[in-house]
């Protein structure tokens, strides 16, 4: 519904409030690097449970919220950017055709690295919601491995813990892409797009 300035709300709480944390959550952990350890794991599920609650929303939540109404074939999405890049493209109320393939793009890659974050844990520390799985494993090895008297054991999960650095890595290429792509849309549009993220709201007209 629009209001009096002409505005509609786009964005409801829980979107905002989510993006938020995954602003904060994602910058704390991949700054501490998994030292100290509270902060990054805490800041990490945080994250975690920030992008279940927002895939969850995705299926059950407001129109502009839903994956269906905004997730569209990857050549659509082409499109729109070749049409952005000269200033070209349509605007959109909700996420353009490249905004919601980043979205995908990122709940994906924010789940693979808290997933691999919280395997790597269980594996090699016996620590955290998958040690009671993942650790027995690993001190079954262990213990398999002092019998037969080897020095040298270690723990298995480093592969973990190298999937755990990329996921972080390619998260943090895509959040660049993504601020890029705001910019981009905030000036070919003529609108503030992160304050309409803060806000909830959009003008209805451009
Ligand atoms: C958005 C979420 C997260 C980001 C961006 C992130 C990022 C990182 C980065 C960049 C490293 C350094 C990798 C390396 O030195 O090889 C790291 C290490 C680590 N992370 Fe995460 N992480 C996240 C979530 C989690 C979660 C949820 C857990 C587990 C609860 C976790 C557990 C660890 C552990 C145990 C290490 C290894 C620390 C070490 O051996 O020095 N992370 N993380
Ligand atoms: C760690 C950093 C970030 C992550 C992980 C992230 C993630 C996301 C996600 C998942 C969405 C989809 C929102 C939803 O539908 O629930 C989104 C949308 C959005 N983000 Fe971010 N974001 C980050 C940083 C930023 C920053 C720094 C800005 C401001 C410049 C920004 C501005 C926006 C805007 C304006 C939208 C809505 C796009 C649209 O109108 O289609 N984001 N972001």
């Amino acid at each position: 519904m629009t209001d009096r300035n002409g505005t509609v709300r786009v964005w409801d709480p829980l979107v905002r409030i989510g993006h938020a944390v995954l602003i904060l959550g994602f910058a704390i952990a991949f700054v501490t690097e998994g030292e100290p350890a509270w902060l990054h794991e805490w800041a990490g599920y945080a994250v975690g449970a920030t992008v279940a609650t927002r895939i969850a929303w995705g299926f059950v939540g407001p129109r502009t919220a839903r994956f269906a109404s905004f997730v569209v074939a990857p050549a659509a999405a082409l499109t729109y950017l070749r049409r952005l890049l000269v200033f070209r493209a349509p605007r959109h109320l909700g996420h353009s055709p490249a905004g919601g393939v980043m979205v995908v793009a990122l709940l994906a890659s924010l789940a693979t690295t808290t997933i691999s974050g919280v395997a790597y844990l269980g594996l090699s520390r016996d620590r955290g919601p998958l040690a009671p799985l993942l650790g027995a494993e690993a001190a079954a090895l262990q213990a398999a491995a002092d019998q037969r008297g080897e020095r040298k054991f270690r723990r298995p999960g480093r592969w973990l813990k190298e999937i755990h650095e990329a996921a972080a890595n390619i998260t943090l290429l895509l959040v660049i892409a993504h601020v890029g792509g705001v910019v981009l849309a905030s000036v070919a549009h003529r609108e503030n797009l992160p304050r309409a993220m803060i806000t909830g709201r959009k003008a209805a007209e451009p």
